[in-house]
């Protein structure tokens, strides 16, 4: 009880410590106030014990992160726009498992193991998405109508023995969240609404069923999948990693929550320097110049010939933001607040699933193992726009990038591609890094790296069950 008493002091010291602006008071002095879910606040003291670095690293807990966690969890498999028409399929894959992913004649959308139920074979290439108006084996032919029934076995005079009624391709386990299509391995499972606990709740004010696809692109990347996802779980790294950012950033004083144990959230005030620059004279267009190249993935530039002197950068870029992506996407966002329109709003969700709420940054990320190899993982960045209804079915296909290739070879992605490159760089040699440590484990902070905590204690508590 001492040592929890001295442990809750040393974090509540840390919490006092924080720089300010925090995001907080930065966005109550916005014009266009932000919703209620934006003035939460949810942390707690949750320990400051090193994370064990085997555990990015050793086959044997990557075993058990596939019996605990990748076959009981629900995962972001597709978007429903990317089978908006009876007979579109989207197959994805995690480790070892296919899943595949089928819009039927009446508009349902279901999931199958992709293997024939002859000798096995994938029905569908892993990772791939395409048309099909049935569902038939490339080895001997065997076919399934979209809605799972067997419709013919070639030479079927030879399988006498086969009760076509028994012969249905199994379900997995699928729900629907904010358009995003959703499986689980465990026909067990706690349903998807209870598994994603207040996120739907959170995101009443963002219909993500209303978004669409703009950009997907995917890169297989040298690290193990964790160390991938703990480099987007904070924004203590802008300072190194991204100096760029720093003149229109809050990075240093980010505000970091968690609820139970699968979401958590971290909200970072743009159109605001970042405290690191505060002996540093940063004037307001400093600020408004800085962040120019950020959002040309809006398909526009900052006009600087505009830039009012009267006007702070927050209200000037969010202004301006609102302008592009009521352009840009056909829909008008000129009632959403400032801090909707321009600030980095991340959730997280266990284990894998990261979108950003709000409207500016419309990113999802998603991180998966590749294969059975805990060196790397595939990293998956998604753009979803608000759109009109003649927009609706179009989704772009995945965007593969090569190993050596840049992020920035993704246009689609504008002057995000630059951070990417960035992270990459760090995670790629922190994986490294931390191999040929001699050091045990991560000494993670207690407040700007309490996602990363909070990420490895639900890890921990899957394992133990
Ligand atoms: S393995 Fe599929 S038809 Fe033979
Ligand atoms: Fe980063």
């Amino acid at each position: 009880m001492q040592n929890l008493t001295k442990s809750n002091k040393m974090y509540s010291k840390v919490l006092e410590d924080r720089p300010k602006p925090y995001f907080q008071d930065i966005i109550k002095k916005d014009h266009l106030k932000p919703p209620s879910v934006l003035t939460e606040e949810s942390c707690q003291y949750i320990g400051s014990d090193d994370v064990d670095r085997e555990r990015y690293f050793s086959k044997e807990f990557h075993n058990l992160e596939i019996r605990n966690i990748w076959n009981k969890v629900w995962q972001f498999a597709c978007r429903e726009e990317d089978i908006p028409l009876s007979g579109d399929y989207y197959v994805y894959d995690i480790v070892d498992q296919s899943i595949l992913i089928v819009r039927t004649d009446n508009g349902d959308i279901k999931a199958y193991y992709n293997s024939c139920l002859h000798r096995g074979t994938q029905l569908k290439p892993s990772n791939s998405c395409g048309f099909s108006d049935i569902l038939k084996c490339p080895f001997h032919g065997w076919s399934w109508s979209l809605d799972g029934k067997i419709k013919n076995i070639p030479s079927d005079w030879d399988f006498p023995h086969v009760k076509k009624e028994e012969f249905s391709l199994p379900e997995v386990k699928l729900d629907i969240w904010g358009g995003f299509v959703f499986i689980n391995l465990d026909k067990n499972s706690i349903p998807l609404k209870d598994f994603l606990s207040i996120l739907p709740e959170h995101f009443k004010d963002w219909d993500m069923s209303k978004r669409r696809k703009a950009a997907h692109v995917a890169k297989i990347v040298p690290c193990n999948w964790k160390f991938a996802i703990e480099a987007f779980l904070e924004g203590y790294h802008v300072g190194e990693t991204h100096p760029q950012a720093l003149p229109y950033t809050g990075d240093i004083n980010c505000q970091y929550d968690y609820w139970g144990l699968h979401v958590s959230r971290m909200m970072s005030g743009l159109g605001t320097p970042s405290p690191s620059l505060k002996d540093q004279k940063i004037s307001d267009s400093d600020v408004i110049e800085s962040m120019q190249d950020l959002v040309s993935y809006l398909d526009g530039d900052v006009d600087k010939k505009n830039i009012n002197k009267n006007e702070k950068p927050r209200d000037f870029l969010s202004n301006t933001m609102r302008e592009m992506l009521t352009s840009a996407t056909g829909v008008n966002h000129k009632d959403f607040s400032t801090s909707e329109i321009i600030d980095a709003i991340q959730y997280f969700v266990f284990p894998n699933f990261i979108p950003w709420a709000g409207y500016g940054v419309p990113i999802v990320y998603r991180f998966r193992p590749n294969g059975h190899n805990p060196d790397t993982s595939i990293f998956e960045v998604i753009l979803l726009y608000e759109n009109d209804d003649e927009k609706k079915e179009t989704s772009p296909g995945i965007h593969w990038l090569d190993e050596g290739d840049s992020w920035e070879k993704a246009e689609e992605l504008g002057g995000l591609g630059m951070l990417f490159d960035q992270d990459e760089a760090a995670f790629r040699s922190g994986q490294l890094g931390l191999k040929a440590s001699n050091k045990k484990g991560s000494t993670f902070s207690l407040y700007q790296e309490s996602r990363i905590r909070h990420f490895h204690k639900t890890i921990d508590k899957y394992l133990s069950l």
